[in-house]
């Protein structure tokens, strides 16, 4: 289309008498440079600033401004207009307005003479105007979107033929400008739009963690297990290197895998000591009530397996697990996860304040020993994999502060695994990495605080 201008324009050159063959060229050179430059670029400011540039070198001027048309305000505006910030005035004022409402083109060789120009702009400025040449920017149904405005030919005064190249160089101009402001109001549009996503997401998971506390508030002593679970959660799923998209329904499953204990008693809730038959069979229903509420939560179609995910926590591989006797692969991949992180998380955090009772190495020797049974190994072993600095983070997520940046920093180089093979060669006298995880393991760091305390007390 534009290269049919382009030859349109060259041809009118070659029936005009005033032009040489020099010339055409030369100027068929320059609206092929001027065309190129344009199409590089689609962002609005950008783009006025090239045209700009290119319409003044093009036609040998001292300034170009080209003024776009604002049809709820009425007015003729610049963004850039050659180091002057943006301009703004009523669409029918001065030489620019006239041509903006009457479409015509306007080559004014003496502008002080001239009844359309208006010499105020000149005093503001400490510009001096000789003659200008102010041309109407027509799109492709011949609507004029703004007006060019070239001060200060060079060599002269405009001619004919820089009327020629800047009536090719309009149409190539308004054409990409539409574009560029198509594409500007679609990217508002979707940043809109991304920002109202992202309030939603915001909102969605606000209220998943209100959820979640809501449960762990009613039995202090499990407090924070919701939370800490999801962290796990997230430590195995970066181990995995799983999709954004598994790596959040697993943590929301992680948040929300207990919720069914809602609807447990108290009595129910609150022992931890050993369950009679039908206390038992209670308490075996929190999962599927979990199921239950999640289905008639309505979640965003990347939640959509979150109720059967969270709902199958505690399966086990053999199908042995509830609530649906599940077996193996049939139990989805992130509740097989959760399983993990969930046992491992009930034996490490339920003597909440004092010395865990399980020691650390039985503790992960019970998840291997029940693995392909209870637990998917697969996955255990990927849990082995998390870093001491983050467990120990996890662990004691109710005393973050009380932990020794130069601890964290030397258990950030170890994994589980790495300090099970410390233990399994080495007494705990014998090993800096024992020692140190067992300070915060078997919590003496919490003891230490306390005496710190009563001498400051007694002092
Ligand atoms: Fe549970
Ligand atoms: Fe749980």
């Amino acid at each position: 289309m534009n290269h049919l201008r382009i030859a349109s324009v060259a041809s009118e050159f070659e029936d005009h008498p005033t032009f040489s063959d020099d010339e055409y060229q030369q100027q068929l050179r320059v609206l092929l440079n001027v065309t190129r430059e344009i199409y590089k670029v689609l962002h609005l400011d950008q783009l006025l600033t090239t045209i700009m540039d290119e319409v003044r070198k093009a036609l040998n001027a001292d300034r170009c401004t080209v003024f776009l048309i604002d049809e709820e305000k009425n007015e003729l505006w610049s963004k850039t207009a050659h180091g002057e910030k943006e301009i703004r005035f009523p669409k029918n004022l001065g030489v620019a307005g006239y041509v903006a409402m009457t479409g015509e083109i306007l080559n004014i060789r003496d502008a002080y003479a001239d009844p359309h120009f208006n010499p105020e702009i000149d005093r503001k400025t400490g510009y001096r105007t000789r003659n200008l040449l102010t041309f109407p920017m027509k799109n492709i149904m011949g609507k004029t979107i703004g007006v060019f405005q070239v001060l200060n030919k060079l060599n002269g005064y405009f001619r004919e033929i820089d009327e020629e190249i800047l009536a090719t160089i309009s149409s190539i101009a308004a054409t990409q400008i539409e574009n560029a402001q198509l594409y500007e109001q679609q990217r508002r549009l979707n940043d809109e739009l991304r920002g109202m996503y992202e309030q939603q997401q915001k909102a969605l998971y606000s209220f998943v963690q209100t959820l979640a506390s809501t449960i762990d508030a009613r039995d202090p002593l499990t407090a924070g297990h919701s939370q800490r679970i999801a962290c796990y959660c997230d430590e195995v799923a970066k181990i995995l290197n799983m999709d954004e998209n598994r790596r959040e329904v697993l943590h929301y499953a992680a948040l929300l895998h207990d919720f069914g204990k809602i609807s447990l008693r108290d009595v129910i809730l609150k022992n931890h000591k050993r369950f009679n038959e039908s206390q038992y069979n209670e308490m075996r229903k929190h999962p599927a009530i979990t199921k239950k509420i999640l289905e008639k939560i309505f979640l965003p179609e990347k939640l959509k397996d979150l109720p059967q995910i969270a709902g199958a926590h505690h399966e086990k591989m053999d199908g042995s697990g509830y609530p649906d006797h599940l077996k193996g692969d049939q139990i989805p991949l992130e509740a097989r996860i959760l399983t993990v992180v969930d046992a491992f998380d009930a034996m490490t955090s339920n003597r909440r304040y004092s010395n865990r009772i399980i020691d650390f190495e039985k503790v992960v020797h019970t998840l291997e020993n029940d693995s392909g049974t209870h637990f998917d190994g697969y996955f255990v072993t990927a849990f082995k994999q998390i870093p001491l600095n983050r467990l120990v983070e996890i662990l004691e997520d109710e005393s973050t502060d009380l932990l020794e940046t130069k601890d964290l920093n030397f258990l950030a180089n170890f994994t589980i695994q790495d300090l099970l093979n410390e233990i399994a060669q080495k007494s705990d006298g014998e090993s800096k990495l024992i020692q140190i995880f067992n300070k915060y393991y078997h919590r003496d760091h919490l003891e230490k605080k306390g005496k710190d305390e009563k001498n400051n007390f007694n002092s």
